[in-house]
């Protein structure tokens, strides 16, 4: 039998990691790739759910964090310090703990989801909540990197997307090849410019490019033949991206991308140009109207932020954009039970029943 050894172990020869790096691991990455049955009816495609939520600290951010920590015990740091909209300081906090260093967080007041903090909280970091926002926070985190012994481990830390381009390996890995469409939601747009980065170093030139005196294929190790477009979604109050400007004060339900200047702008630009992709917003009512199809019709429940892919998926089907036929994956970033109160609201409260299976069945609709 074979135990999935963390994303550093997995694909070790694709990372900037030495024998002498300490691995710093909590066996994050080799998420589920779930078919989605619903989405696929709908869109005449192949749909498929990364399942991120699925990873030791609930959230994406592990695959960067294993990496950055590592990095940062590599080099002697310490303590880390990190901004962030609630899963960074989650991840940040926890890998910290497996590496004996102390863990500072800077937080937007009000403005990060009970679970997240929780986890801040309950894995020992050393938590401020700052009167500003997720753009001011990480201005203060830079900033105090630059005049104090600590290892700044937000996206903007090389390491991380190094560590969140495995996911699109993974994906390539399960599925044989690249899928034809990529998207994710997008926030400081780290996450779409790592999975450029790891469909880029995976693919291999075509087999009509390399008739043409290229590299020969078998000789090279990876997979796939093509690199799929990469379709971004902000949301519609926090959408900078969409809007070729800065948001001075982006609003969204969807906590975790409520960010109004990412740190990788050009990098997301970038993945967008080159695949031939976009970057478009949805609004906070496609948002939980796609987080409550996730939950209702696939089983799979996330958090707000993460239904911007699937929003966005929807939403371009509706505008005939999507051509059926294709391969597509979208990528579902957090666990819903991080920010469960999304959930809860609007629905009806739970009956109450006497211990009396005539009235539980009865309340069933049983009997
Ligand atoms: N989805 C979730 C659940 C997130 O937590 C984030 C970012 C994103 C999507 C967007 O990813 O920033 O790489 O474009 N969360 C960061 C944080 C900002 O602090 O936890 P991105």
């Amino acid at each position: 039998t074979h135990q999935w050894r963390g994303l550093i172990e997995e694909y070790r020869d694709r990372l900037p990691v030495t024998a002498a790096t300490p691995v710093v691991t909590l066996l994050e990455g080799g998420t589920p790739l779930v078919p989605a049955q619903l989405l696929s009816e709908r869109t005449g495609c192949d749909v498929y759910l990364k399942v991120e939520g699925a990873n030791p600290t609930g959230s994406f951010k592990d695959r960067g964090m294993t990496m950055a920590i590592s990095k940062a015990k590599e080099e002697g740091a310490q303590a880390v310090i990190c901004a962030s909209t609630g899963n960074t300081s989650a991840s940040a906090a926890a890998y910290a703990v497996r590496a004996g260093m102390v863990c500072a967080v800077l937080v937007p007041q009000g403005k990060i989801a009970l679970g997240k903090m929780g986890q801040a909280l309950v894995h020992g970091s050393r938590i401020l909540q700052v009167d500003g926002n997720f753009d001011d926070c990480l201005d203060l985190a830079r900033g105090l990197s630059e005049k104090y012994p600590v290892a700044l481990v937000n996206s903007v830390n090389p390491a991380r997307i190094e560590g969140q381009k495995t996911a699109a390996f993974e994906i390539v890995d399960a599925l044989g090849d690249a899928p034809d469409i990529h998207i994710l939601p997008v926030g400081n747009a780290g996450n779409i410019t790592a999975y450029w980065k790891g469909y880029c170093e995976y693919a291999r030139p075509s087999p009509a490019a390399t008739l043409n005196g290229g590299a020969s294929s078998h000789i090279l190790p990876a997979i796939s033949t093509h690199r799929p477009r990469m379709w971004g979604f902000q949301a519609s109050g926090a959408a900078p991206i969409v809007r070729g400007e800065p948001v001075r004060n982006p609003q969204t339900i969807a906590t975790a991308i409520r960010i109004g200047n990412p740190a990788s702008w050009s990098f997301a630009e970038a993945a967008r140009d080159e695949s031939g992709g976009l970057i478009e917003a949805v609004t906070d009512r496609q948002i939980l109207s796609a987080y409550r199809l996730l939950a209702s019709r696939e089983g799979v429940f996330v958090e707000p932020a993460s239904a911007a892919s699937v929003a966005g998926l929807l939403k371009a089907a509706e505008e005939g954009k999507v051509d059926p036929g294709q391969r597509i994956v979208c990528t579902v970033t957090g666990n819903g039970l991080k920010d469960p109160d999304w959930a809860v609201a609007g629905a009806p409260q739970p009956i109450t029943v006497p211990v009396d299976a005539d009235a539980a069945a009865e309340r069933l609709g049983l009997a």
